[in-house]
């Protein structure tokens, strides 16, 4: 049968089991508790003790594809979207498709930095879309703890690893398509690098928090009014939890309820592209996000790279 779009049919996460707190980057740098839950709203973030990049995704696939109802033998198309993998070949999405015993599927990674689980939903859409595709994995995977300056204080405190992951399926006939349409785009800039041979994260944080509060607006409401959502109506909002105060910001500029906010920055840290599937599929855990709620996803970051769509929650 044709596809008329697709949907979510569930979501998975993955984080490391190792907290690191506030307290204890104190003691690695001249940093403290006051000024990194006051300037960027973090409590605590998790780092990855021996688990890789292709470990991080594959334990949130199988936990999204166990719950979606669908077999590994279903999964045709698998997107990771990172910024942190290692080896450049295999990519991580052959080495989930191993992990999970996915036979054939296309599988590709993808960079977009912090914006890359809308970017890889987005080509999931459009790949189902074309016929190309009926059942998708997207994950969206960081080891930041790997490319991060343990002595520089304005990156060290920031940054988390995890990965969070979704199934998708094909709609077909009547049932409405549960991915709205992709807002997405670049400005390019030197405002975020990871550059080198051992390459380490390093940002111009005020020129990006600036960029962020005055431009992130604009596309989220983009992304509403291209699936015919008013902000009002949403069941969640996930944006990329950067800072919070950009995500509070920005909630408030278009108008979204403050309760359905994602705020798991707060003890993730910034897990970049991981951000967006493992705030949302936690909330979904936690019951705070309705099904079928119309859910708001904007990500944006290295590049400058954006991208946001409406999903339906499963
Ligand atoms: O995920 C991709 C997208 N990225 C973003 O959206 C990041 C956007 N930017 C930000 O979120 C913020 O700019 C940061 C959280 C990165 C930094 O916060 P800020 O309020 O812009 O701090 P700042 O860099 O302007 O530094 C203010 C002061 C400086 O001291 P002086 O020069 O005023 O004496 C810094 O040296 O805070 C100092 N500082 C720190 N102090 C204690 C910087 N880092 C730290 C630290 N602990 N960890």
């Amino acid at each position: 049968m044709t596809a008329t779009g697709s949907k979510i049919l569930s979501f998975g996460h993955y984080q490391p089991s190792r907290v690191l707190t506030n307290d204890d980057l104190a003691q690695m740098v001249d940093t403290n508790d006051e000024w990194i839950q006051s300037r960027v709203g973090i409590k605590e973030r998790r780092i990855a003790d021996g688990e890789t990049v292709a470990d991080m995704a594959g334990f949130a696939a199988e936990k999204a594809l166990a719950a979606s109802g669908l077999t590994a033998a279903d999964i045709d198309l698998i997107i990771v979207a990172t910024c942190s993998n290692a080896d450049r070949s295999p990519n991580t999405a052959c080495k989930v498709a191993a992990k999970l015993g996915i036979a054939s599927p296309a599988a590709f990674d993808l960079n977009t930095a912090c914006s890359g689980f809308s970017y890889a939903l987005a080509n999931a859409d459009h790949a189902i879309r074309a016929g190309a595709a009926r059942n998708a994995i997207v994950i969206g995977v960081e080891k930041l703890s790997e490319i991060t300056d343990w002595t520089d204080r304005s990156t060290a405190v920031i940054f988390g690893d995890g990965a969070g992951a979704a199934v998708i399926t094909l709609t077909t006939g009547d049932e409405e398509p549960g991915i709205g349409p992709v807002v997405w785009g670049s400005e390019p800039s030197e405002a975020i690098a990871i550059n080198g041979w051992r390459p380490y994260i390093v940002q111009e944080g005020q020129k990006v928090f600036r960029w962020a509060t005055t431009t992130v607006p604009g596309i989220a409401l983009a992304a509403c009014e291209k699936a015919g959502v008013l902000p009002a109506d949403l069941g969640g909002f996930v944006p990329h939890q950067a800072n919070l105060r950009i995500i509070e910001p920005v909630a408030r500029k278009i108008g979204v309820n403050p309760d359905v906010v994602a705020r798991d920055i707060v003890e993730s840290g910034n897990t970049s592209a991981a951000s967006i599937p493992l705030a949302l599929s936690k909330m979904i855990e936690r019951g705070e996000v309705k099904s079928g709620t119309p859910v708001l996803l904007v990500g944006f970051g290295g590049g400058l790279t954006y991208a946001g769509q409406v999903v339906r929650c499963p």
